[in-house]
């Protein structure tokens, strides 16, 4: 099932309490876009300095994640990857020790299908609806609120959750009652690293052969395998800045979400194995903190093409 959203509803009287953990580059603007929606927030960041932006909106600080157990009917998180996660819904000090049954709890982060399989496990033993929610999209998507979001779980907790998805996502899709959502968000992730390795090797023939940078862009762009990753990449590609949207080191991480989900249920995945070295290449050659897409700059260097001068 996929349902667009309705417009926004200012939220008030019998609004749900909503707790929000994890403040980085995409909660951050995700909780923002729900205190616009018109719900009120308690937030949680484990390093409180980083929750400022949202308490200056109207959020309020919560002091510990227990607390928002306590005193919120939904809690979401968004946080960085399977430890984060497991510290706070399942570990000592987390969610889970201190909510009663009837609480919704909805993980938006990217982690492992058998990770989340543990946390549903978990949230049955409790009677906690737990709904898994990763996204796809970028900070600036975030921002817009119009995020594609992937969710599975109890239908019942999705229908009644709607509006607070909404208020964060353009695209909202329905997969079933278990880790679907998982799988398909590690496996869209999987397609878009593919896609810059491929991309990297593609301009790079294409410099070697002569072909005007900024010309290659625009009729890439034009051509049969234009997308919509493509787009959102063009500028950086352009301007060849790669200040990141997603660092080589997170598609790294979520190539090691996918290749484990593959080698549990003994799905051959070559190209994604083979994809995975490239980030490593790119960790180890100091470009693990700029954009994945900057993998064409270490195929420049091995080919020997140094600078714009040699690609001209
Ligand atoms: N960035 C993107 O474009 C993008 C797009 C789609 C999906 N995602 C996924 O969204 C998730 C969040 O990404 P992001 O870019 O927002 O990451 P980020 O900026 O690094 O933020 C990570 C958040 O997780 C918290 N955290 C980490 N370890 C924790 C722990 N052990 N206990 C409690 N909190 C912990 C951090 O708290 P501190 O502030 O205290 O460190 C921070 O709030 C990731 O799973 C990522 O793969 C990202």
């Amino acid at each position: 099932m996929s349902a667009q959203p309705a417009a926004h509803a200012t939220h008030a009287a019998n609004a749900p309490r909503v707790g929000w953990i994890g403040l980085g580059k995409m909660g951050t603007p995700m909780a923002a876009n729900l205190l616009a929606a018109g719900f009120a927030l308690r937030v949680y960041n484990r390093s409180p300095a980083r929750a400022a932006a949202l308490l200056e909106k109207g959020a309020t600080l919560a002091p510990s994640v227990p607390l928002l157990a306590q005193e919120c009917d939904v809690v979401i998180s968004m946080v960085s990857d399977d430890p984060a996660l497991q510290d706070v819904a399942l570990n000592e000090g987390g969610l889970f020790a201190a909510a009663a049954p009837g609480l919704v709890f909805i993980d938006m982060s990217t982690v492992s299908p058998a990770l989340s399989a543990r946390v549903a496990e978990a949230a049955r033993q409790r009677g906690i609806d737990y709904l898994r929610a990763p996204v796809s999209g970028s900070t600036a998507t975030a921002a817009a609120g119009a995020l594609t979001i992937l969710a599975s779980g109890p239908q019942d907790a999705y229908d009644r959750c709607t509006p607070l998805l909404q208020a964060m996502g353009s695209k909202l899709h329905y997969l079933g009652p278990a880790e679907q959502a998982r799988y398909l968000k590690v496996a869209i992730n999987m397609m878009v690293g593919v896609t810059a390795a491929m991309l990297g090797e593609a301009l790079v023939l294409g410099e070697r052969g002569g072909v005007d940078w900024q010309q290659m862009i625009e009729v890439i762009n034009s051509s049969v395998v234009a997308s919509p990753l493509l787009g959102y990449k063009t500028a950086m590609l352009a301007t060849r800045d790669f200040a990141p949207m997603f660092t080589a080191a997170q598609m790294a991480k979520d190539f090691d979400l996918a290749l484990d989900a593959g080698r549990n249920a003994n799905v051959p995945m070559p190209l994604a194995a083979v994809s995975r070295q490239f980030l490593g290449a790119m960790i180890a050659s100091g470009r693990g903190e700029m954009d994945f897409f900057a993998y064409v700059t270490l195929l420049e260097e091995l080919a020997g093409i140094g600078d714009a001068g040699d690609r001209a």
